[in-house]
């Protein structure tokens, strides 16, 4: 049994069921470089304000730099008696230190320790996010490029109401992970904020530098108040909802993409390095991928709940309930960095069908809206050139017919006013084409659309030419 930081007040052992009811190690070592990286800042600010000498400040940071090796390489023992990740660096530290080893805790705690070891390594990874979004973002950009002119139905109620560009729906999901950046770029700024110097709640009687340690971190700033540096936990609720709005995102698309590839639909093939069979029915392939990502979604909406429900009630300051916030948070980044990952890979391979799309342009009467507006054109009110479409619709269903496929006289019954004018705006082209309102489907549009989302991501497919 390892000596414990607190026997000096204990004279029994702790029970063993205790000791693995408490211990964090098996999780946490996780944190091992930003704790060392962090007790470093700390040992060279402590020496720099004269808490500790010089000597004995390059001494802990020779130390706690050979202990971050031995990790790295595997041969650091983990001693599962060992509390923390900080416990377990700690003590070897001074087992190899001796007295000097002793000095890294002075005006510290493991309260104001951890979460700053916590917003290192969730600094780094929502970084890492943001960059797997942009990721992202380039497979669908790549992916809209490839198919410039390819036409589908765009769906209202999964009913299919009105012809859309493929790149059009590509660039709506575009405009998703942009936020989701956004988001993550504008949290990052309360990431970044080192809590070191709190001490356990309350500030501490040496003349600590905060600056001197966030600084070296690359944080670029500090705490304000020492019982909220220790129990603030935001940004890591934050980082969760974020997550979780990504996850629904990634989730939506999926959905679309298990749809789009079933043989109902046959819009997309999915590729075979993105899908699986299975053991009993030889002619499948699934789509397990986009599925996984989908049942996940729930998965880190899920963290966040839990995570919600930890800090809810907790008095100030630390209490060990937070120790809770690290399975949730390491579970929310492993997810959601392997989806939004997976999901670009899938997009680069995917294969897009433009015949099957073109095919399920028809029978649905998609160019209504369209005749609509031309009737409005000839000084039809909207709401009646609404209800005659309607009629004519109905007739054309009656007739199995495609509306472009009437005579003039038939739609005539229903709308007096059209002329032959109208077969040009029953056809599927021509809906897409004039919808050139901002930010609609039109083919300038789309391709303005495109241009603007590679600059944002810094790209160039143009000059490119891929
Ligand atoms: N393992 C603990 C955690 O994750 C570290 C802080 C422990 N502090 C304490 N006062 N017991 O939160």
């Amino acid at each position: 049994m390892a000596q414990k930081p607190w026997g000096g007040r204990f004279e029994g052992d702790t029970d063993k069921s205790v000791e693995d009811f408490t211990t964090s190690l098996s999780f946490d070592r996780r944190l091992y470089r930003q704790d060392i990286a962090g007790s470093i800042a700390h040992a060279r600010m402590l020496a720099k304000q004269g808490i500790i000498t010089p000597a004995e400040g390059e001494q802990i940071a020779a130390g706690l730099a050979e202990i971050y090796r031995e990790i790295e390489s595997g041969e650091f023992e983990f001693d599962p008696a060992q509390e923390d990740i900080h416990m377990a660096i700690e003590s070897r530290l001074t087992n190899r230190l001796g007295e000097v080893g002793k000095k890294v805790h002075t005006a510290r705690s493991r309260n104001d320790q951890v979460a700053l070891d916590v917003r290192l390594y969730l600094a780094e990874e929502a970084e890492g996010l943001i960059a797997d979004l942009r990721g992202l973002r380039l497979a669908g950009v790549r992916l809209a490029h490839l198919h410039p002119g390819v036409i589908l139905p765009g769906y209202t109620h999964l009913q299919r109401a009105q012809p859309i560009l493929f790149a059009h729906h590509l660039l709506a999901y575009d405009e998703m992970w942009r936020r989701d950046q956004a988001r993550l770029g504008e949290s990052l700024q309360r990431i970044k904020v080192s809590p070191l110097g709190a001490a356990a709640l309350a500030g501490t009687t040496f003349p600590i530098d905060p600056q001197a340690v966030a600084a070296p971190l690359g944080f670029p700033q500090t705490f304000r108040n020492s019982l909220d540096a220790v129990s603030d936990r935001d940004f890591i609720l934050e980082f969760a909802a974020h997550a979780s709005i990504i996850m629904v995102h990634l989730s939506r698309l999926a959905e679309e993409l298990i749809l789009w590839s079933s043989s109902e639909f046959g819009f997309v093939g999915l590729p075979d390095a993105y899908a699986t069979g299975s053991s009993i029915m030889p002619q499948k392939k699934n789509p397990d991928v986009p599925e996984l990502i989908r049942g996940k979604t729930g998965r880190v909406a899920g963290h966040l709940m839990g995570l919600l429900m930890t800090l809810k009630g907790l008095p100030l300051a630390y209490n060990r309930d937070l120790q809770e916030d690290k399975e949730h948070l390491f579970d929310t980044v492993d997810t959601v960095r392997a989806s939004v990952q997976l999901m670009g890979g899938l997009l680069e391979s995917l294969e897009v069908r433009p015949e099957r799309m073109a095919a399920a342009l028809h029978g649905g009467f998609l160019t209504a809206t369209d005749m609509a507006d031309y009737l409005v054109t000839k000084g039809v009110p909207f709401r009646t050139a609404h209800e005659q479409v309607g009629n004519t619709v109905r007739y054309a269903e009656s007739q199995v017919k495609e509306l472009w496929e009437l005579s003039l006289p038939e739609i005539q019954q229903f709308a007096p006013l059209a002329d032959n004018e109208v077969f040009d705006w029953l056809k599927i082209d021509n809906s897409v084409n004039r919808r050139t309102s901002p930010g609609g489907t039109a083919p300038a549009r789309v391709a303005e659309a495109l241009e603007r989302a590679e600059a944002e991501i810094g790209l160039n497919l143009h000059e490119q030419k891929i």
